[in-house]
């Protein structure tokens, strides 16, 4: 199952939207619109690569091992606004150029898997394949981040091929269980949430971050059942 979590791009809506909208003093150069909204439709094309690459791994689990390593995968576009706002952030320029040189994350994949084991055996093979390139990987699930937070992310550059030729494009892709995907959706509507009192705010992350240890175990117990009845040795990881 994939989730498209925007509509599908579309040029002409995008470039209208574009124009319309007001970015303040440091405004998108309307030169580059078309521009732009081409470069969009390459990190679209490369959100979509990634994703049928792992839909295949899915399938070919589930005919060889009877095992669907996969949840379900979510995909999005950064939206302009985001994009501005992130250049803006880092006082970079708001070009294409600058977009293409500074941002990694405008096509993004997150791919829910049943069990960790799943999480490091969809991203090996992802990673090994031949015609695309890991440029970094961030191992949150070994390395977690302070408040808990959990996960595996690793951009690719994958090639996108246009009448011009292939144009290596980056993608981040955030490999997870369902258990931290749980936790990170709470976690991420608690940092959105501004009107709470501080004392509140502190309260709930700290649960959050006792949340986050619990559900690591809750994950290495049921990870050794499946393992069990799959035949696989245990491993203690907790
Ligand atoms: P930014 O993309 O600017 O955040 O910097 P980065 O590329 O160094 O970030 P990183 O790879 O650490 O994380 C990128 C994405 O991971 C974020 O946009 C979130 O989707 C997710 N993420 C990272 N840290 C957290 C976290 O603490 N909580 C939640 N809920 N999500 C996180
Ligand atoms: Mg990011």
């Amino acid at each position: 199952v994939i989730l498209d979590r925007h509509s599908r791009l579309n040029s002409a809506e995008l470039e209208a939207r574009l124009k319309a909208t007001n970015f303040g003093d440091g405004q998108f150069p309307v030169d580059q619109i078309t521009e732009f909204v081409n470069l969009m439709q390459v990190y679209e094309g490369a959100m979509y690569e990634i994703s049928t690459k792992l839909e295949v791994l899915d399938e070919e689990f589930q005919v060889r091992f009877s095992h669907n390593p996969v949840h379900h995968i979510e995909r999005r576009l950064k939206s302009i606004s985001s994009i501005l706002g992130k250049l803006e952030r880092r006082e970079l320029p708001k070009t294409v150029e600058s977009i293409k040189d500074n941002l990694f994350d405008v096509a993004g994949v997150r791919v829910i898997c049943n069990y960790r084991d799943d999480v490091y055996s969809v991203s090996n093979y992802l990673s090994a394949q031949s015609d695309i390139q890991v440029l970094r990987v961030k191992d949150y699930i070994k390395n977690p981040k302070q408040n808990g937070y959990r996960s595996l992310h690793v951009i690719y550059a994958v090639p996108v091929f246009l009448s011009s030729g292939a144009h290596y494009t980056p993608v981040e892709v955030q490999f997870r269980t369902i258990a931290m995907d749980y936790w990170a959706s709470l976690e991420h509507a608690l940092r959105y949430k501004t009107d709470l009192p501080d004392v509140k705010l502190s309260e709930h992350s700290q649960t959050l971050l006792d949340c986050a240890r619990s559900l690591q175990n809750i994950e290495v117990q049921m990870q050794n059942i499946h393992r069990d009845i799959n035949g696989a040795p245990q491993v203690d990881e907790a």
